[in-house]
């Protein structure tokens, strides 16, 4: 029926209406023709919340005050909630905030594989593992669209790295790219069935993304048999033929030249020349209008679409809920933390007045008070509000606690960041932008300066700290670092941290180190510091969650969705040398990325990939693994079954996720040592027993052949090992099949 209906409408449309369709008629939205009854495409960033209103041609904020909306948890925080709940949640908010807000679109979820720890928009994407991504983009892409608005999942694919981005042939052989770059992808397409996906911006094996055969008609359309519509991203086109004659449907950029898009005037006038034929355009618009019909924006059901509903009390108690799962503990010796009420208690009433003494908290570091919602690129919100960590920590505390702040460390401004214009820039090819290049006099006096700031900020904080009972610095990254259009440059932290966070141990080993930031950072004080909370970028509730998490109303159950290496010398992409160059990336490592790297080399992380504690403890007992053998079983047929009893052994309810990796040692091609492929978040009372079921499909056990081009399960032995990390395996089975 529905078929039917868009070859109805399709025979109505002249070549102008439907070049019309395909392409922006403003920065997010397309063209139309309502006269035909067609309406535009509105579209919206972002992954954290629906980006404030533009004027169609312009990249300065309208600015009123009606597009404040809720700003969710990124993309890595939510990985490391372990939790397909806490994402399934946060996609039908995302969808109901950007419905509320009129789109049709939301220019989300970012499933990009974070390869290296300096890839600027690592804190967009989700983890290094392909199945922890796809586990968490099905949910989300599921609760988007229950708004009657599409995902569009992006960036597609393999935009691992931001230098360079519009022009970076990023080199990736058969085998890397079927087991670690798309099959997230191929998940977020075929089970959580996304209306639209976003093409990337760079080159693939030679071609753009966004005209490539290879990648769009022969994998995305013939493979996967998708038919869902496909958008550029914005300014990733470069020709009217090839991405005419490629599975690119909608073209957006961000110049206001609307009519020179090359699926504009040049399309029409393409096809008019008989360059293009009139079906690659008709194919485009079935796309589009099959969009259209899924979202009831046409058909019988455009009286039924949802109306959405943003900044409504619901969705920041949800936002909190996933920003209470997503603190990662990193450290805790001897129970430093949870600052117990206990050691907050005033002290002894004075003999003759009754006065007691509040007890004192140093909270240091500048992002204990920064505000971050605001930045990062096209992830940008304006956040109805934003509760800082010393928010937090005041609102859960009151006026009983003395708590004092200071920032400790400062935070030049950075002004290109700020360009209101950056995202057009932000195209600009910058080969060299992460290249040395000599200090200006103006430069090198500002850098004094700095060095004075600094110098005098951490005096302060230290002798600050001496003065205090408990001691909590909050440092990391922010979205001068975290940022779309640029990597970083290290990994070490920036604003001399390190040395500030060193002196502050020195006068208070008890201090505790809260993190935060989008992703890894070198932590040389970690073997020093007794605590360590890691929290990625949670959306406006960070403040509360964390402080809960801190004073031990809630128990943390994060666990890392990367791993942190200790030093980014220490990682494949360092020594290989192909991260975060212009022009050509080539993904030597293979799949070897991430854990698969560091542990087929044997070397020891800073923190594991799935590495988090808990303030109570666990126990794993009575595994079992059964095998069903039966030969004629498919790749997605169960292959093995395992449960297994989990307990909470300690005093406060807390919850785990346990995590099954399969080996296999044997086998003609080389492979990991051990790969992510089940995992189940339990919550458990003190005491409580949950028994945990998992089932693996034999494709969990395949690699990929690129002689038979597919996936095969070489016969013979494997391990699956169960444990709360993946250096945290506590059972370990074999099987055969
Ligand atoms: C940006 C980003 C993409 C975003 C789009 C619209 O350049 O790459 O993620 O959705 O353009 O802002």
């Amino acid at each position: 029926m529905q078929e039917k209906l868009i070859e109805q409408i399709l025979e109505t449309l002249t070549l102008e209406e439907k070049s019309a369709m395909l392409h922006g008629a403003a920065f997010f939205r397309s063209g139309s023709a309502l006269e035909k009854g067609i309406p535009a495409v509105e579209t919206s960033d972002g992954p954290m919340g629906v980006r404030n209103e533009f004027p169609g041609d312009s990249w300065i904020p309208i600015g009123l005050s009606d597009d404040y909306v809720s700003y969710l948890p990124s993309n890595s925080a939510v990985a490391a909630t372990w939790n397909r709940e806490r994402a399934y949640a946060g996609g039908q908010i995302l969808g109901e905030e950007a419905r509320g807000r009129g789109k049709d679109v939301i220019l989300a979820p970012g499933i990009n594989i974070k390869r290296d720890p300096l890839c600027g928009r690592n804190f967009e994407y989700m983890s290094e593992d392909p199945y922890l991504v796809e586990e968490l983009a099905v949910p989300m892409i599921r609760g988007i669209q229950e708004s009657d608005v599409a995902a569009c999942v992006k960036h597609f694919a393999a935009n691992s790295q931001e230098t360079d981005r519009l022009w970076v042939d990023t080199i990736v052989d058969e085998r890397t790219l079927r087991e670690i770059y798309l099959p997230a992808f191929q998940g977020a397409v075929q089970r959580g069935g996304s209306y639209t996906l976003m093409n990337a911006y760079n080159k693939l094996n030679g071609e753009h993304c966004s005209e490539s055969k290879a990648l769009l008609n022969r994998i995305l359309r013939e493979e996967w048999g998708y038919d869902g519509a496909v958008i550029s991203d914005w300014g990733s086109v470069h020709t009217t033929k090839q991405a005419a004659e490629s599975a690119l449907d909608m073209e957006m950029s961000v110049t206001a030249d609307f009519d020179e898009y090359y699926f504009a005037n040049p399309l029409i006038e393409a096809v008019q020349k008989g360059e293009v034929s009139m079906a690659d355009v008709d194919e485009k618009v079935r796309n589009i209008l099959r969009l259209m019909l899924r979202l009831k924006m046409i058909g019988p059901k455009t009286g039924e679409r949802k109306q959405g509903a943003y900044n409504i009390p619901e969705h920041r108690e949800s936002i909190k809920a996933t920003a209470r799962e997503a603190v990662v503990l990193l450290k805790n010796e001897d129970g430093l933390l949870p600052i117990t009420p206990e050691r907050l208690e005033m002290g002894a009433p004075h003999p003759l007045t009754g006065y007691r003494k509040k007890k004192r908290i140093a909270v240091i570091g500048r992002n204990a008070e920064l505000m971050h919602a605001g930045g990062g690129g096209s992830a940008e919100i304006k956040a109805l509000y934003e509760i800082s960590p010393l928010m937090g920590l005041k609102i859960q505390l009151g006026g009983n606690v003395d708590i004092q702040y200071a920032p400790g460390y400062y935070i030049p401004g950075k002004k290109d960041v700020n360009e209101v214009n950056w995202q057009e820039k932000s195209l600009e090819r910058q080969v060299d932008c992460r290249l040395a290049r000599e200090e200006t006099a103006e430069e090198a006096l500002q850098r004094q300066e700095i060095e004075r700031q600094r110098i005098t900020l951490r005096k302060e904080a230290v002798a600050l700290a001496r003065t205090a009972d408990e001691v909590i610095f909050v440092g990391g990254l922010n979205h001068d670092y975290d940022v779309e259009g640029r990597d970083r440059d290290s990994m070490k932290l920036p604003y001399a941290q390190d040395q500030l966070i060193e002196e502050l141990l020195e006068v208070k080993p008890d201090t505790i180190i809260v993190m935060v930031a989008g992703s890894a950072v070198e932590m040389p004080w970690r073997e020093k510091a007794r605590a360590i909370v890691w929290n990625y970028y949670a959306g406006m509730e960070t403040g509360n969650a964390l402080a809960e998490v801190l004073l031990g109303r809630v128990c943390p159950s994060g666990k890392l969705p990367e791993t942190f290496p200790a030093l980014y010398s220490d990682t494949v992409t360092y020594k290989n040398g192909e991260f975060g160059k212009p022009e050509k990336v080539i993904f030597q490592e293979g799949i070897f990325v991430g854990y698969r790297y560091y542990e087929k080399e044997g070397i020891q992380p800073a923190f594991a990939f799935g590495h988090g504690l808990s303030y109570t403890s666990f126990a794993y007992d009575h595994l079992q693994v059964e095998t069903d053998q039966a030969k004629e079983n498919g790749l997605e047929d169960v292959a093995v079954r395992l449960s297994l009893d989990v307990t909470n052994t300690g005093a406060m309810p807390g919850a785990e996720i346990v995590q099954c990796y399969v080996a296999d040692p044997v086998c003609r091609m080389e492979r990991p040592v051990k790969e992510l492929k089940g995992f189940a978040k339990v919550f458990l009372a003190p005491g409580e027993t949950k028994r945990v079921n998992m089932e693996l499909p034999r494709r969990a056990f395949a690699f990929y052949d690129v002689e038979c081009h597919d996936f095969v399960v070489e016969p013979g032995e494997f391990t699956v090992s169960v444990g709360s990390a993946s250096d945290r395996i506590w059972r370990q089975e074999t099987i055969t099949l």
